[in-house]
């Protein structure tokens, strides 16, 4: 699974790096570290919403606050 956060100035302004940050340790504590890989990108062009996300293709829109959500929704959902 791959999971792409955007680094754009517009999102790293709304916590692009507290995002990745947190994905990192859900990660961890649940070691997925083989199935999941983090990749950063450039402006997706959706800049008006939260930071993107990009899992499998499906844009996602985060904020700092609801990234463990959209983890054990989208994400560990997804796996199983
Ligand atoms: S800076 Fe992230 S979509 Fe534009």
């Amino acid at each position: 699974m791959f999971i792409t956060i955007c680094v754009g100035s517009s999102c790293h302004l709304k916590g692009s790096r507290q995002i990745i940050e947190s994905l990192e340790s859900l990660i961890k504590e649940h070691h997925l570290e083989d199935d999941i890989e983090l990749n950063g990108s450039f402006c997706m062009g959706e800049c008006m919403k939260g930071v993107c996300v990009t899992m499998n293709g499906t844009l996602y829109s985060l904020k700092p606050d609801n990234v463990e959500e959209f983890f054990n929704k989208e994400v560990l959902g997804g796996l199983r």
